[in-house]
């Protein structure tokens, strides 16, 4: 499952959502990882930083339950 949070407008909670949605399905027993394509790198940052460890940067050699997504702009990515 791939889940994709996106909001052309800047600050409107793209990273920190999909920073707690991840964990919150983690907390939940699924295997999953987030996909940071916003060159801010933001969620990337948190997810290193975070101590639980439960979510994984994605790592295309692994399977997982969910993929969050993070991108910048819909249409960078068409
Ligand atoms: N539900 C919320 N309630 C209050 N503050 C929030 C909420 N979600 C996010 N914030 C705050 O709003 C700010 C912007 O959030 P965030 O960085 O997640 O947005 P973003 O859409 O990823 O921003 P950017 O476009 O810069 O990537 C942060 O300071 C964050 O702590
Ligand atoms: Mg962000």
């Amino acid at each position: 499952m791939n889940i994709l949070l996106c909001n052309g407008k800047g600050g409107t909670g793209k990273t920190t959502l999909t920073v707690l949605l991840a964990h919150a399905l983690a907390e939940a027993g699924k295997k999953v990882a987030v996909l940071d394509r916003d060159p801010q790198g933001t969620a990337t940052q948190w997810i290193k930083e975070c101590e639980s460890k439960k979510v994984a940067l994605y790592d295309h050699a692994s399977k997982y339950d969910a993929v969050f997504i993070v991108k910048w702009r819909l249409s960078a990515y068409r």
